[in-house]
């Protein structure tokens, strides 16, 4: 050791293998190629271009914001306000016990209620499999022993919900467990409100702390209906935690835009589980960055921009339903891909065939199978379908 010089002893770095697609598709000179790698919404032209909404909020927020003075570590707390009627609805947005702070996106927000948890003293958390491969390293910092629960049945394609619940009943009052709020990621395959149901009185029985991570409201059914099991759950439970990112339903990716939001058994327990969110924040980023909140935040609190942004949203969600509905009428092996929601679903592809499919077609999905329903587009989709397929067994 003495003779090394200190960085030499850092690990090798692993690179984050969703990113490297971003790298290995705009590196292809192929004009077929087709990027269903990373999670980002685009048109049936391929692009992903600024909403309307999002550039009508920037004019005004140039013409009107007249300084960049700090914020405060819990950022723009009118965003986190109107932001917290949207994920929460009209029963929750005005509860004092469900505290927020705005985040560095929703993995800002997932790795500030990692560390609440730790401070809090959380000793496990049930991680669902398989989830988003970023959810176990981000939520690493609270050094929780981590215990894996069945989700998604591969050959099924569907939840494993009896064996999921089998194994929460392993789990004791205080145990962290970790859940999508919708549009699973990287399954598409969500929970059933009657699933909800059943699971939010369970959670609530045992004294479990649901960790929710709420990504694509608007992108599977509808804003209301793709948060109305985290809504159920949040109003039985007394402790929660729940990630919120505005990256996809306001197209925000880069901005950096989200918050955390805690709910306490009381407002004396909520005012400190404020308190700790802002010195754990400052310790992190000390302040959220701007830009993207004050954007959500004109929109939300501008009549006619909220309209415009809901519509933009409701296309949106109805492009990501149609390609579904067309891969699902391509071939009865991919019928399963309209009974899912969101962005992405699983391909019951080899990484071998994967690869295959990157170097013979010029597809981009992630190792898993894992592919970005959004990437498609109306030129392009019966091909998918078609090499995808063909390597299927028949
Ligand atoms: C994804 O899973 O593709 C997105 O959540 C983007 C990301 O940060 O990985």
């Amino acid at each position: 050791m003495a003779d090394k010089k200190l960085f030499e002893n850092l690990p090798e770095p692993q690179p984050d293998a969703l990113l490297a697609l971003i790298g290995l598709c705009r590196a292809d000179p192929r004009p077929t190629k087709i990027d269903v790698g990373v999670g980002v919404y685009r048109d049936a032209a391929g692009a992903t271009p600024i909403l309307r909404s999002v550039k009508a909020a920037e004019k005004i927020l140039i013409e009107t914001q007249d300084t960049k003075t700090y914020l405060g570590s819990d950022g723009d707390t009118r965003f986190v306000e109107l932001i917290k009627q949207v994920a929460f609805g009209d029963a929750l947005a005005g509860d004092p016990t469900l505290v927020g702070v705005q985040t560095p996106g929703g993995c800002g927000a997932l790795r500030l209620g990692a560390e609440l948890l730790k401070s809090a003293g959380a000793t496990r958390i049930f991680l669902g499999q398989p989830t988003w491969p970023n959810h176990a390293p981000l939520l690493g910092v609270a050094r929780l022993e981590t215990v894996d629960y069945p989700y998604y049945d591969t050959a099924k394609r569907t939840v494993r919900f009896d064996e999921m619940m089998k194994a929460l009943e392993g789990a004791r009052a205080g145990d962290v467990v970790l859940l999508h709020g919708c549009c699973h990621n990287p399954t598409g395959a969500d929970l059933s409100l009657d699933q909800w149901d059943r699971l939010s009185r369970f959670v609530a029985d045992r004294g479990l702390i649901p960790f929710i991570d709420l990504a694509y409201q608007g992108l599977g059914n509808g804003l209301d209906e793709d948060a109305a099991g985290t809504r159920m759950m949040v109003e039985r439970v007394d402790q929660a935690l729940v990630a919120q990112s505005c990256d996809k339903n306001f197209g925000l990716y880069r901005e950096r835009t989200g918050a955390l939001f805690v709910k306490a058994p009381s407002e004396a327990v909520a005012k400190a589980v404020y308190g700790n969110l802002l010195s754990l924040a400052r310790t992190n980023w000390s302040m959220p960055p701007d830009h993207g909140a004050a954007i959500v935040r004109i929109i939300l609190d501008t009549p006619d921009l909220r309209a415009d942004w809901k519509a933009e949203l409701t296309e949106m969600l109805a492009r990501i339903r149609g390609l579904r509905a067309r891969l699902a009428a391509a071939d009865p092996r991919l019928a399963y891909i309209d009974e899912q929601n969101g962005m992405f679903s699983m391909l019951p592809l080899s990484p071998e065939q994967v690869l295959e499919l990157r170097k013979e077609e010029g597809f981009y999905m992630a190792g898993s199978g894992r592919f970005n329903v959004a990437g498609l587009s109306d030129e392009n989709v019966d091909r998918f379908a078609k090499a995808v397929a063909a390597k299927l067994p028949a």
